[in-house]
């Protein structure tokens, strides 16, 4: 059979950060609450020109420069943030990347899980037709009240995916594991611009499907946990996934590494297996929760700090709220290494302008105004900006 999986993986995130230890000191918390006990250090913050529409555009670039828009017939976004009821923030992305006229474009929702959703989509698109190739993007802004629990997991981020025949990076395997349950752990109205969330519920009901969509991926004939390698999960923040790691740790009987951070892990009688824990989480430690592609930047934060990937096969669990989660595994393909982009991604994160706490509040209770044409100021130095709105209708150019 034929592989298909992610031939390339680009991440983008927004032109602000937010430090935790400065919203720890304003706030008179113990920076430690954030650092060890959400296991979060910063996050990314949308300067006024920028949104889902940007980072995904800013994630796809790099992508369609190097390999070109040839068998590129499809394009799924995957957001919670979306910016329009009808419309598809794909079609401003196919405008800015000035991609072919001969595309699908549609928008993919369910909380975080959505991008997993579009992947599995791309996979059976390619399927049937292996000489096409289908952009897969997760973009997403998360965004709370002020002053709740919920504040300082925040953050932004977009990753597009390649999908093709023959991939360079990742096989995805044709068995997974699903389960959904209707529950109210975290959505948003449609007259909200912030997520709405009943914080403790929101964690059983993540860890309730973690054991629902193992035990279905088990009887699906799927692998068993000493035949995966290293295991990622959605991390709405880096703790979270220790949570499911020792979750499922519990669940299989397996002992895992359970250290989100490099090193931290001590010996034991019975030594832990190492399943990238640490290595995953990097990235997402900085972004703050970017939902849909939360999971995925955790991906790119392994392919990029693990050298020892060639031919291991991956376990992913994907989370939405409302809810559905979807285990699946994936074979990590020989080369993969080549194709790192660790300094960029890392230059990306160092090069975000830190916001002040009360430059931050002041951002995140501006809103547009519904009715008025409006022009975003110039600030955001990616390469494409939301330049405001027109006639109700939104304006994106390059920057
Ligand atoms: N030093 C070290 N650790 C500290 C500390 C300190 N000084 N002070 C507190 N902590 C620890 C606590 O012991 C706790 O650890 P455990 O979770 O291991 O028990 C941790 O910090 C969190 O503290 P609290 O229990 O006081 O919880 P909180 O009020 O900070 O709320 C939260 C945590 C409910 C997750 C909240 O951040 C929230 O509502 N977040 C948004 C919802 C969310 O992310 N849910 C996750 C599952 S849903 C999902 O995955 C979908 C999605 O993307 C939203």
């Amino acid at each position: 059979m034929t592989p298909i999986g992610i031939d390339d993986i680009e991440l983008a995130t927004t032109h602000h950060v937010v430090r935790l230890d400065d919203f720890a000191e304003v706030n008179g918390t113990d920076p430690n609450k954030f650092r060890l006990g959400l296991g979060q250090d910063e996050f990314s913050f949308p300067a006024p020109d920028e949104d889902i529409v940007t980072m995904a555009a800013a994630a796809a670039a790099p992508i369609i420069e190097r390999s070109g828009t040839e068998g590129i017939r499809t394009m799924l976004f995957a957001t919670e943030s979306g910016t329009d009821q009808s419309k598809a923030a794909g079609m401003a992305v196919h405008s800015l990347l000035e991609l072919p006229s001969q595309m699908r474009i549609i928008e993919v929702k369910e909380a975080c899980y959505s991008a997993t959703a579009a992947l599995q989509a791309a996979v059976g698109i390619v399927t049937r037709s292996p000489g096409q190739r289908v952009l897969v993007i997760a973009s997403d802004v998360a965004r709370y009240e002020l002053d709740t629990a919920g504040e300082p997991t925040q953050g932004a981020g977009a990753v597009a995916m390649l999908v093709s025949a023959n991939p360079r990076l990742l096989e995805i395997e044709p068995v997974s594991g699903l389960n959904s349950a209707d529950v109210d752990d975290f959505w948003r109205p449609n007259d909200s611009t912030t997520a709405i969330v009943d914080g403790a519920l929101s964690v059983t009901a993540y860890l309730d499907s973690l054991t629902g969509a193992w035990n279905d991926l088990q009887t699906q004939d799927g692998p068993g946990i000493d035949e995966i390698d290293r295991i990622l999960y959605h991390q709405p923040f880096t703790k979270m996934a220790k949570k499911a790691q020792v979750h499922l740790a519990g669940l299989t009987g397996a002992v895992l590494d359970t250290e989100i951070v490099a090193g931290a892990q001590t010996a034991s009688a019975s030594d832990p297996r190492d399943t990238g824990l640490a290595a995953s989480t990097l990235y997402n430690r900085r972004l703050g929760n970017s939902y849909t592609a939360s999971l995925y930047a955790g991906l790119c934060s392994l392919l990029d700090h693990d050298s020892d990937l060639a031919g291991r096969r991956i376990g992913l669990f994907s989370y939405g709220s409302g809810s559905v989660g979807e285990f699946f595994t994936a074979r990590v393909v020989p080369g993969y290494e080549q194709h790192s982009h660790r300094e960029t991604v890392t230059a990306a994160l160092d090069a975000r302008v830190p916001l002040s706490i009360d430059e931050y509040r002041a951002l995140h209770a501006t809103e547009l105004p519904s009715a008025e044409d409006v022009s975003t100021p110039k600030v955001t130095a990616g390469p494409f900006r939301f330049a405001g709105v027109t006639g109700r209708a939104r304006v994106y150019e390059r920057s």
